[in-house]
């Protein structure tokens, strides 16, 4: 069994070209961009517009909430804001978190940064959270990050169909999952 806040004392993540630490108001400009990017609005099934406050709000709250792991991806140089990667969904009984991430936008897709980040995430959560399992969703047509979550160690583990209705037809949704026994690299 793992506490309830397992999440309080949140560290960050580094590697050699990034480094994840406790989302905060400073990501302000970063997530504002992030939020209103169409092509991650679409590929991340977001349908409601946040005003300025709701971020705000957002981000001054997320240290106040441990049963959920919320981190900014920078650049570990430049400390540049590129995108956010979150464990949510808690089930401590079950030792079993969501996983979610989004990156800044086209600009810093497919260098890499999606694959390490992810690594970094599930190294903490198997390694230090002790979680037993991390689950997550993924829309058919989101290819790359069904990629990145499978060279991650993820497994596809079922499928929902016609689950999601995008651009004018209707998509399924994948259903993906690792557990802390499964082969992960990196
Ligand atoms: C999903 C996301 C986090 C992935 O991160 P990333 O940094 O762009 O991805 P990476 O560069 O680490 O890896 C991309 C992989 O997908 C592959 N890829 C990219 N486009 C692809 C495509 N159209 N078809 C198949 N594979 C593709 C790349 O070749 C690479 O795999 P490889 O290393 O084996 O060559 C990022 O693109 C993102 O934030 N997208 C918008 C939000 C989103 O989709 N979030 C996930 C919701 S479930």
């Amino acid at each position: 069994m793992i506490p309830s806040d397992v999440f309080r004392e949140l560290p960050s993540l580094t590697d050699d070209r990034l480094r994840l630490v406790p989302l905060a108001e400073e990501h302000f400009d970063g997530v504002r961009r992030m939020v209103d990017d169409p092509v991650v609005r679409r590929l991340t099934g977001t349908h409601r517009t946040f005003t300025d406050d709701e971020v705000r709000q957002h981000l001054a709250t997320r240290a106040d909430h441990h049963d959920r792991a919320d981190w900014a991806i920078t650049d570990a140089g430049t400390g540049a804001f590129l995108g956010e990667a979150v464990l949510h969904e808690l089930d401590a009984p079950n030792a079993t978190a969501g996983y979610r991430i989004a990156l800044l936008g086209p600009d810093v897709f497919s260098r890499g940064y999606g694959t390490a980040a992810t690594r970094l995430v599930l190294n903490y959560a198997f390694g230090t959270a002790g979680l037993h399992r991390v689950g997550l969703e993924v829309f058919d047509f989101n290819v790359r990050a069904q990629r990145v979550y499978e060279k991650c160690g993820f497994v596809r583990e079922g499928i929902y169909r016609s689950a999601l209705y995008s651009g004018g037809i209707w998509h399924d949704v994948i259903a993906m999952g690792i557990i802390a026994s499964d082969p992960r690299s990196g």
